[in-house]
């Protein structure tokens, strides 16, 4: 099947991101959906600030950049999805989000297209059972900032059929992304390694064995991480890192995975990381 025509839904950083690669690298043509006006108007402004910044690299021409921008729609009404290829969701971490979402996708969208969640945190098995087309139900899960991380786990869910999974594996690739396969699993692959090293990196910190400054700076040098952990926390966003812990510590059942009283306390405080002003390092 060619892909010609997305839908996105969620337009945050990782909406907006992957709606950018989704134009730009794949020249898709991509309905990018939002209840919130401001956020869609924020997304375009972005990703014409991160095309234009290509432009002054002479990485993208200008025409190239206008012709990406003006295959992104934006739109408020999930009917307008009715006959894309293939949805990538990237709503907020909230179940009760996610099963109104694909329940209205499921009552919208033509019988053929391909549901694909960008969730974290959530049991793409569980999001399926939230459609009747358990089968055209599968993950692509994206990684923060979407237009440069080059990964994309692809995510097998109970039900997902063979030919749903080809079809959202060749819409990764079209926007240029290297894809592994992953069964559906707590934090599949990445975020099951990546995330009880934060939480340790908030233990050291929690039980003053070194500060922020020095933690960061020791995984950036002593292990050549392209940012420390604290600082990658503040990136991912404190809310979610907490998120995908609990999600591990309950699913997986297991104490090592309980998460950081003071990541807890960070998030109580509002203090969330960079989409918040302020996390364990100010921005
Ligand atoms: N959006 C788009 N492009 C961005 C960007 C953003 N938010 N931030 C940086 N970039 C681009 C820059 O434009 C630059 O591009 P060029 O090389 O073409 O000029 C390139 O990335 C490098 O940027 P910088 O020189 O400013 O900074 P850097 O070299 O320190 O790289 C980084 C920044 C790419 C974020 C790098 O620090 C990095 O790789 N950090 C680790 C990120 C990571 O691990 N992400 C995964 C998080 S886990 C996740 O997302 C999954 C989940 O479910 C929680």
């Amino acid at each position: 099947m060619k892909i010609e025509k997305i839908g996105i839904i969620g337009a945050g950083i990782m909406g907006s991101g992957i709606a950018q690669i989704a134009v730009q690298r794949a020249k898709f043509n991509v309905l990018l959906y939002d209840v919130n006006q401001a956020m869609l108007e924020k997304a375009i402004a972005g990703i014409a600030k991160r095309l234009g910044r290509l432009v002054e690299k002479g990485e993208l021409l200008a025409t190239e950049k206008d012709i990406a921008i003006s295959r992104i729609v934006t739109t408020h009404n999930i009917s307008d999805l009715s006959d894309v290829d293939i949805v990538i969701e990237a709503a907020s971490e909230d179940l009760d989000v996610k099963k109104s979402i694909f329940e209205r996708l499921d009552a919208e969208c033509k019988g053929e297209t391909v549901f694909a969640s960008n969730t974290s945190s959530i049991s793409i098995t569980k999001i399926a059972s939230f459609t009747r087309r358990p089968e055209l139900v599968v993950g692509l899960h994206f990684f923060n900032p979407a237009p440069v991380m080059e990964l994309v786990e692809l995510i097998e869910g109970l039900r997902s059929s063979i030919p749903a999974l080809k079809i959202a594996e060749e819409t990764a690739k079209a926007m240029g992304k290297t894809v592994i396969a992953v069964k559906d699993a707590p934090g599949f692959v990445v975020n099951r390694v990546l995330l009880p090293m934060i939480n340790e990196a908030v233990f050291l910190l929690a039980e003053g064995i070194a500060d922020a400054q020095s933690i960061d700076t020791a995984m950036r040098l002593g292990a050549n991480h392209p940012m420390g952990p604290l600082s990658l926390a503040d990136l991912i966003g404190l809310d979610t890192c907490l998120h995908i812990m609990e999600t591990l510590h309950a699913d997986l059942g297991d104490d090592k995975y309980r998460p950081c009283p003071l990541l807890r306390s960070y998030v109580q405080a509002g203090l969330l990381g960079r989409k918040s002003g302020e996390g364990f390092f100010k921005y």
